[in-house]
This record gives C-alpha cells, structure tokens and sequence, in this order.
C-alpha cells in the first residue's frame, strides 16, 4: 500500500520560483525563489501578512501568471515548458481555480458561468452534444450548495456568498484533482464567509482533492494538516517540517 502511495505523482509543486514586475525603470521583485509542495488530498494553508506574495504565487502555481525563474510541475509535468495550448487545458482539467473577488463572466446566468470551464475545454460540436450533462451537473452541485432559486440569475443578482458559491462549482465543474483558493472568503462577513468555507472544505473532503488555500483565518488554519506562512516573497516556515533537536 504505502509503495502504491508513494508511487502518486505530486499534485503540484515548485522550485526556485521568482517574479518581478516592471516598475517605472525598476524591476520590483515579489518572489524570490520560493520551494512548496503540495500533497494528494492534502489540505493546505498559506498565510502572511498582506503584500508578502501570496496571490503572485497562487497565480503562478494556477498557471494564470508565469514566473521569472523557477519551475512549476503540475502531477509531475513541467507545466511553463508547454505550449500555451497544451498548458490551458492541462489547467482546465487539472486545476479548479476560486479567486477572491469571484470573476463570474456578468453576461451568463449562474448556471452557464458553473459550465464555462467545459464550454472553453470541449469547444464547438462536442460542447454541445454533451452540453446537458455538464448542465446536470453544475445544476446538482448548485442545488447542493443552496442556490436551486438562483440558477437563472445573473452575478449582479447574486450576493457575494451566492456568487462564490457559483465559483465554487465552476472550479469543481470538471472533477479537477487540485484546487486552489486564494481567501475564498476574504470579501464576504463573517456568516457568510462560513457557509461558503464550509461547503468548500466539505467538498474538498468528499473528493479528496488536494487543495492549496490563502487565508489569514487562524481557526481555518488549524482545519488544514499544514500551514506555509509566506514572508517578503519567501516560505518561511512549514509547520510539518521535522522540530530541530
Ligand atoms: N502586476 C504587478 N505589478 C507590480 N507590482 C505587483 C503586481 N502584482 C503584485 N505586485 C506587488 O507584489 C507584492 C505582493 O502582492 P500580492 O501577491 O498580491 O500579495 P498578497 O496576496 O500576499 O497580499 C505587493 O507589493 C504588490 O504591490
Ligand atoms: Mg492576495
């Protein structure tokens, strides 16, 4: 058994990662070789302090941003060495991505942004062949997270909570084994921020996905098996990492 699990590629990881931006004639470097790994089913979490790099490196490791150095593999793959085609689908199968302001498309209903992602995956004739079984799907995990009254509406009819909850299963839509959520509940109040992290965590559970989370949530922090704290564009401390003797 323990040789079946160790032969599991890794969901993600990265080595020597550094981004810079240009900044009038200066480069403003933000990461500055970061080193993380993310383990099958794990439950991570990444904190520090506003500015320290946190979403630079989420979007990065979502393959939404390319790093200056370093390397990104995604279940062992290389995925900066790929072409841009090759690296989009590989992201669209493999990573569900829920940002902090939610990014829902305003034009389409709850319903059609949840389908998105295998809108832009499958593409013309086959999309719409199989367009009802994506419907049913994103129309069970909708329901599931309470937003069976809302699967017609538009995001601007939707409250926050509504909204991300719609991101939610758009980032699950295709069953991906990594998902990323940079503080998925950082723009909501309290209450809601906890239906919404709930249902997160539940889902999380329930698929057995490994899943990277930013928050500056303590108690959050302590539901995952592993906290990073993130520190002026470095991984500071790992609270997995073996206690010095
Ligand atoms: N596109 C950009 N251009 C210039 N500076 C940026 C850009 N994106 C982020 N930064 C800077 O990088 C630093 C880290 O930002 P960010 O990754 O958003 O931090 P965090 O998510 O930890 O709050 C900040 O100082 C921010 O101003
Ligand atoms: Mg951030």
């Amino acid at each position: 058994m323990s040789s079946e699990l160790s032969s599991a590629p890794t969901p993600l990881e990265c080595t020597g990662v550094r981004r810079s931006f240009p900044v009038g004639d200066r480069k403003l470097e933000v990461l500055h070789g970061v080193q993380m790994s993310l383990a099958p089913g794990e439950r991570l979490a990444l904190m520090g302090t506003s500015g320290a790099g946190k979403t630079t490196l989420l979007n990065i490791l979502g393959l939404l941003d390319r790093p200056s150095e370093g390397k990104v593999l995604v279940e062992g793959v290389d995925a900066w060495s790929l072409s841009p085609a090759k690296r989009a689908e590989l992201r669209n199968r493999r990573i569900g991505f829920v940002f902090q302001f939610y990014h829902l498309l305003p034009e389409l209903s709850a319903l059609e942004n949840a389908i998105l992602p295998a809108m832009i995956l499958f593409k013309g004739s086959e999309f719409r062949r199989r367009r009802s079984e994506f419907e049913t799907k994103a129309r069970e995990m909708l329901v599931r997270f309470g937003l069976q009254d809302r699967l017609g509406h538009r995001p601007g009819q939707l409250s926050g909570g509504e909204q991300q909850r719609v991101a939610i299963a758009r980032a699950l839509l295709l069953d991906p084994p990594i998902l990323i959520a940079d503080e998925p509940t950082g723009n909501l109040d309290r209450g809601t921020g906890e239906t919404v992290l709930e249902i997160l965590l539940d889902e999380q559970k329930e698929r057995g996905v490994s899943l990277l989370l930013v928050t500056h949530d303590e108690r959050l922090a302590k539901r995952c098996e592993r906290v990073l704290f993130m520190e002026d564009g470095l991984i500071q401390a790992d609270s997995s990492a073996p206690i010095p003797t």
